[in-house]
């Protein structure tokens, strides 16, 4: 083999190598993307043995962190069901600017929600903190998150009110936030929300009356909001609800 015969395949295996990377197959995360995992990993107390790098963010840990078909970006964390517990939520896991699932359910998860996550609000549609020891407000700042669908943080100590803003969340199809400690009436603003389908408040303290203006959700399925401290009458408007399976509105002072 020539000399210039062994340079050309040496040219064509670079070349070849640039390509790959071009195509981002061995690019990996942002730095700053590996960084905010990382992060996670300790506020979370997940036992991680190994270090994220912005090469194995997408590919150590295929049960808890999903990439996109690049493996460029974090799509999905999920860490229910792993061993972790006692952690808290760490604000960095703000920069995860492409995530669209977030699940950290049943960890024993202690603090509060931070309001920098709502620069999420691009992607996010997914968002599961149910069944933690959290505590403060639901924060008002998550009403830019513009394609929620389900966001769940039913069984903790929430408490304060339901942040009228969340009437921005227009993708919304349920809402859980069942079994905490919140408090005030339900936000008359709800009435935008055209595509809620799930409203579980049970086991609250909210008071006030029901708003007639909820006769606008049309998709509604289940209305849970038993053991409150409601009053008043049960608005007719809602004989609307052609889809309603679950009415529950025992244990409050309705009539
Ligand atoms: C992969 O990256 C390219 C360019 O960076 C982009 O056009 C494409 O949509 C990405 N594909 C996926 C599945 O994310
Ligand atoms: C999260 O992970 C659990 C356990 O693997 C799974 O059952 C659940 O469906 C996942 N949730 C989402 C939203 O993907
Ligand atoms: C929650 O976690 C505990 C362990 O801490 C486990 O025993 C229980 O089954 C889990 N519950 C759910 C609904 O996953
Ligand atoms: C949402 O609002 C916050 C400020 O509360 C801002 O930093 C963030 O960029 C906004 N995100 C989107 C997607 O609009
Ligand atoms: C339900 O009824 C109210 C008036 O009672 C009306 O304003 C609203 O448009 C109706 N919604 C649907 C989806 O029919």
């Amino acid at each position: 083999m020539g000399c210039s015969t062994l340079f050309s395949l040496l040219a064509i295996w670079w070349v070849a190598l640039l390509w790959l990377r071009s195509n981002s197959a061995l690019a990996g995360v942002s730095e700053l993307e590996a960084e905010a995992l990382g992060d996670l990993f300790v506020a979370l107390t997940f036992t991680n043995t190994t270090p994220v790098t912005i090469d194995n963010a997408c590919t150590a840990w295929p049960n808890q962190v999903m990439c996109d078909g690049n493996k460029s970006t974090i799509t999905q964390l999920n860490f229910t069901l792993s061993q972790a517990r006692g952690g808290t939520l760490p604000p960095t896991l703000s920069y995860l600017t492409s995530l669209t699932v977030f699940v950290v359910s049943n960890m024993s998860l202690s603090g509060t929600l931070p309001p920098e996550y709502s620069a999420l609000g691009m992607s996010l549609q997914h968002f599961d903190v149910s069944s933690n020891l959290l505590t403060g407000p639901l924060p008002p700042a998550y009403r830019n998150w513009s394609h929620i669908k389900r966001f769940l943080a039913m069984n903790n100590q929430f408490s304060g009110t339901l942040p009228p803003e969340y009437s921005n969340m227009k993708q919304l199809e349920g809402l859980y936030v069942a079994s905490n400690v919140l408090t005030g009436n339900f936000p008359p603003e709800y009435g935008t929300l055209m595509n809620l389908q799930q409203f579980f408040v049970d086991d609250n303290a909210f008071d006030g009356t029901l708003p007639p203006g909820y006769s606008s959700w049309n998709q509604v399925k289940v209305f849970f909001v038993s053991n409150n401290h409601l009053s008043g009458t049960l608005p007719s408007q809602y004989k609307n609800w052609t889809g309603i399976n679950i009415f529950d509105v025992s244990n409050n002072a309705t009539n």
